[in-house]
């Protein structure tokens, strides 16, 4: 995959003072869906607004289809579209003028047949002239979708598009945006759930304090911080780990009926045959067994921790 977004050396100190961005270096690949994950106050929105061009960079350059954010705002802010993390709508005007106001704005002919059709994509069809202040929460942020796609953009920029957002629709926003991607919409997401990351994204960027801790396929995320767990039920109860296991990274729980074996899923070796042999030989026999991996979360965790 081609980048169509290149982030170079980008830092941004903001005129407090607060340094909220340091160095980040980031390819975003055509079509792909990028989440980037992180704490509350990680730089996250400043991120993104730097690359859309509403905030401007202490240091740096942002680069969208070869053309540089700074010197060709016009180009590149016709290619993007974004979702702010506040909601941000007047309260009189109605979900149609609000819509076709915004396509207006970038200078794109009025279109209602691709109007409608993205109002009905987004289950707002039948409340196109419904007042804003009239709809709920849930749906203004759909509006806010609505105005951001209003263009036909090529990237989509979404800024915590599920916070404070109940379940049922979390998950209506996360089919939407695979079925956006699917039309060939880069998508960029900021998070701080998890759940989102893992569940959405092709790749995942983890941000905290500023800098970008690292980037990469959720999958080789996964596979390469990821430890996996063997869990041992034993038919009786042992009271210590017998000195002949000494050598395995092995954890006996309090009641003595389990041992959890962890192990990395890179290694040539998982060392479980080696293990279940030297069970045998210390007399432990086995009711039961199951392998579990670590989740997204812990590899944040660690990551997150280990900085601080
Ligand atoms: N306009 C601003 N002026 C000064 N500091 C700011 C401004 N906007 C954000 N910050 C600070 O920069 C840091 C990153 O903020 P932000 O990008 O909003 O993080 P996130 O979106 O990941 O929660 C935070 O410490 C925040 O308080
Ligand atoms: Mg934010």
């Amino acid at each position: 995959m081609q980048p169509i977004i290149k982030v170079s050396q980008l830092s941004k100190i903001y005129q407090s003072g607060h340094k909220a961005l340091e160095d980040i270096n980031l390819e975003i690949n055509d079509g792909e869906i990028l989440a980037l994950l992180g704490p509350n106050g990680a730089g996250k929105t400043t991120l993104i607004s730097i690359i859309c061009g509403i905030v401007s960079a202490s240091e740096g350059s942002v680069t969208i289809a070869g053309y540089d954010n700074v010197e060709g705002y016009r180009q590149t802010r016709e290619l993007i579209g974004l979702v702010p993390q506040e909601l941000t709508l007047g309260a009189f005007d109605t979900v149609w003028n609000t819509v076709n106001f915004s396509r207006g704005l970038f200078g794109k002919k009025p279109d209602p047949a691709y109007l409608e059709q993205l109002l009905k994509d987004l289950s707002l069809f039948d409340k196109k002239d419904s007042e804003l202040r009239e709809l709920s929460g849930g749906m203004k942020r759909r509006v806010l979708i609505a105005k951001a796609l209003s263009h036909e953009p090529s990237i989509l920029f979404l800024d915590e598009p599920t916070a404070g957002v109940d379940v049922e629709l979390r998950k209506d926003m996360w089919k939407l945006v695979s079925r956006l991607n699917q039309s060939g919409v880069t998508i960029i997401l900021t998070t701080h759930y998890i759940e989102e990351a893992e569940e959405i994204a092709d790749r995942v960027g983890i941000i905290s304090g500023g800098e970008l801790l690292l980037v990469d396929s959720k999958r080789d995320l996964m596979r390469d911080l990821g430890k996996k767990h063997l869990i041992l039920d034993l038919k009786q109860a042992a009271s210590y780990l017998p000195d002949s296991l000494s050598d395995y990274d092995l954890l006996l729980s309090e009641d003595g009926m389990q041992l959890t074996y962890t192990y990395s899923t890179q290694a040539d070796r998982t060392g479980i045959t080696a293990l279940l042999q030297s069970l045998n030989g210390a007399g432990l026999s086995l009711k039961d067994l199951h392998t579990s991996q670590s989740s997204l979360e812990e590899i944040f965790v660690k990551l997150v921790r280990s900085k601080v």
